[in-house]
């Protein structure tokens, strides 16, 4: 994938991240929902995860999976510059063990939508289960939930700019085939770098999985529970389909 064989244009483009107030939310979800004590964090399609580099600072063991060596790579040079450890993992999300088990997961920022099947989504729960302490919690952020609004089909775009490199990212997802529910995810980076400019891309096809898709889906594979969803930004549970927000599962 283009885009991500890029991570500090891609770390640019979402720099309005604030890692500190999500992983201040990770602690509050797991002060009210989990089960054990958290000391080891997975990061599931990590990328450059401002996450795990926060997570690592406050004195968690910080495991960071990607598909991307890159992204890795990238991710590794980073914690040694902060002076951090994070040990990192070259994956596939829809097949792997962790050796040591995790007490807590998350995906962020959507990276549940590369999933293009159920079947592949069954298989990604028994990884993340396999790999996760019983009554520790599985956070997903930006479930694709808001798939009836208009928005969802709109483009959206917007330039983030660091250090002299200008980021224009643009999202669009187009609708493929509504009987197999799939869409075409087009994300595009044009980076002007001190002058140098680049196009980057990706268009992959992925399956859009309705919310109570998911919740039977959760039943069907029967190593989580379904405990709702919840705001992006606070713990407060969804009155409504919205992107912003966060799927929270706990392991059986
Ligand atoms: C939308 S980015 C999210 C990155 C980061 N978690 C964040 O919050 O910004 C998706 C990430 O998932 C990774 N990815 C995509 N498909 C994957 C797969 N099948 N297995 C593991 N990682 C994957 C990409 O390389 C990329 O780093």
């Amino acid at each position: 994938m283009g885009v991500y064989k890029e991570p500090l244009y891609y770390e640019i483009a979402f720099s309005f991240i604030d890692a500190k107030k999500q992983v201040d939310l990770f602690e509050r979800f797991i002060r009210k929902y989990s089960r054990i004590p958290v000391r080891r964090v997975l990061d599931i399609g990590c990328g450059p995860s401002l996450q795990l580099r926060e997570i690592a600072r406050r004195g968690y063991e910080a495991v960071g999976l990607d598909a991307s060596p890159r992204m890795l790579k990238y991710l590794e040079a980073k914690a040694g510059e902060e002076g951090v450890r994070i040990e990192t993992i070259r994956a596939d999300m829809m097949d792997f063990r962790l050796k040591k088990k995790a007490d807590f997961a998350c995906a962020m920022m959507g990276t549940i939508s590369y999933i293009r099947s159920n079947g592949e989504f069954l298989r990604h729960l028994d990884s993340v289960a396999a790999s996760l302490r019983k009554g520790g919690l599985y956070l997903i952020e930006e479930f694709r939930l808001d798939w009836g609004s208009k928005k969802f089909f709109t483009p959206s775009t917007w330039t983030m700019k660091r250090d002299g490199i200008r980021v224009k990212t643009t999202y669009d997802y187009q609708l493929k085939d509504a009987l197999k529910q799939t869409v075409v995810d087009f994300f595009r980076l044009d980076v002007d770098d001190h002058g140098r400019r680049g196009v980057f891309e990706d268009r992959t096809t992925t399956k859009l999985i309705f919310p109570q898709e998911l919740v039977a889906l959760i039943e069907h594979n029967g190593k989580f529970e379904f405990l709702g969803w919840f705001e992006r930004d606070r713990m407060r549970k969804l009155t409504r389909a919205n992107l912003d927000n966060i799927t929270l599962l706990r392991r059986r």
